[in-house]
């Protein structure tokens, strides 16, 4: 907790500085990455980290007494504590997965399945990425519970009312919901939705996937019963996620994956499980990457923390909204507004598909996305086809929102 107290700080960002530690940005072409939503680029702090725990430290976790293996779990709990600290969370309650869909896997396979039967609702919202609408989809279509939507309203925001509308009937078990949409930029009211649900004995898993990138995350003040995030977003590596469980929790969930690791005795015909957090970290861990997490979450309170991440992006999202309705036919979706909202702005041209738009963007360096960003549904919910996303990270500058704009308008020439 005092990690996320000392963050919160007001600190402006040195983007100059922030920049210089960004390898892709020594490369020729001068690359314009505006595709930080999808995964964010590695400050070398993080690949050093990674090269030097991997080249002098390295072996197996939780299993040698030899020098290295000694080294490699002080590594590994070391990750552990500073990545949960990170979040305001404890390392008792961190569980590391491969990424936040396994994470969100993993509560819907085992919470899930001990908890939610026929009669019972699960509900989440539209804005859902796949990565936590699937699994709840699956978990009802195998349990007999019915999946409940929150609807979105023209700003791309939930209404609290129609939580309460589904809670008041008593049946629902949990209620899942993005932190930031990675499509909208929505930033939900999740402790209001966590305060909401809990009266109504209804647990609550946050995707945090968008939000600890981009904001400061207090995970034991929000109250949030679950909460997952990946590392690859917050300049760390891909393979590993992080999933929050209130401890609580924890004894009456049954294993996700079996195996090494998560035991206590094994016998030809039956297993006993390992408690806590142990118990679902099955087989060899992600013992390179959490290290590199763990570089991350350092580097992110190198430059400022969190609440400088978020100030900063906060004034890169206003410039971009600003900027892109300078732009006839162009429509941003999500709130108007940047205050509040996340660090992306995806948005529909008229007459221009998104793929042939990154395309032209892609020509003249300007990396972003084009699709429905793992949110099928949700573009299905606006009656948008599909989008073009720009995402904003630490190292963003406004004149990297100017190049974003000019391509912009090169493609509109292009395709008139
Ligand atoms: C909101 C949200 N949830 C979940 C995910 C899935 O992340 P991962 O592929 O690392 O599991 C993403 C990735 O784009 C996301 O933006």
């Amino acid at each position: 907790m005092t990690d996320v107290a000392a963050s919160t700080a007001p600190a402006t960002l040195d983007v100059a500085a922030v920049r210089a530690q960004f390898p892709y940005l020594e490369r020729p072409e001068g690359i314009v990455y505006l595709d930080s939503g999808a995964s964010a680029q590695k400050p070398r702090a993080v690949l050093d980290a990674m090269h030097e725990f991997g080249g002098l430290h390295y072996a197996n976790v939780h299993r040698g007494v030899h020098r290295l293996a000694v080294e490699a779990d002080a590594a590994y709990d070391g990750a552990r504590a500073t990545i949960a600290a990170f979040v305001g969370s404890t390392a008792r309650e961190t569980i590391i997965t491969k990424s936040v869909t396994e994470a969100i896997n993993l509560v819907a396979a085992s919470w899930g399945a001990a908890n939610v039967g026929e009669g019972d609702e699960v509900v989440i919202t539209q804005m859902e990425h796949h990565a936590n609408l699937v699994p709840w989809q699956q978990l009802c279509l195998r349990t007999g519970a019915t999946l409940r939507y929150l609807e979105i309203d023209a700003e791309g925001r939930l209404d609290l009312d129609q939580l309460d509308g589904f809670l008041a009937g008593g049946r629902v078990k949990l209620v899942a919901v993005a932190h930031v949409s990675n499509v909208l930029g929505t930033r939900n009211p999740v402790a209001e939705i966590v305060r909401r649900s809990h009266a109504a004995r209804a647990r609550v898993m946050v995707d945090g996937a968008q939000a600890v990138p981009q904001e400061p995350v207090d995970v034991a003040a929000l109250g949030a019963d679950f909460y997952g995030w990946t590392g690859h977003k917050l300049y760390g590596p891909t393979g590993i996620g992080v999933l929050h469980v209130r401890r609580d929790l924890l004894a009456e969930m049954p294993p996700f994956l079996t195996g090494g690791d998560m035991i206590n005795v094994v016998d030809f015909h039956e297993t006993t499980w390992a408690t806590g957090i142990q118990r679902f970290e099955a087989g060899t861990p992600p013992i390179v990457e959490a290290v590199g997490l763990a570089a991350a979450c350092d580097w992110v309170g190198s430059i400022g923390g969190p609440a400088a991440v978020i100030a900063h992006e906060e004034r890169i999202t206003a410039y971009a909204l600003g900027r892109l309705a300078e732009i006839d036919g162009l429509t941003v979706v999500g709130p108007p507004e940047a205050a509040g909202r996340g660090a992306l702005t995806s948005f529909a041209f008229e007459g221009l598909h998104p793929h042939d738009v990154a395309e032209i963007l892609a020509r003249r360096e300007v990396c972003v996305r084009a699709g429905q960003h793992c949110a099928e549904p949700l573009h299905r919910a606006m009656g948008i086809p599909a989008t073009t996303r720009a995402s904003f990270a630490a190292h963003t500058t406004t004149d990297e929102i100017d190049a974003l704009v000019d391509a912009l308008r090169e493609a509109q020439r292009i395709f008139a």
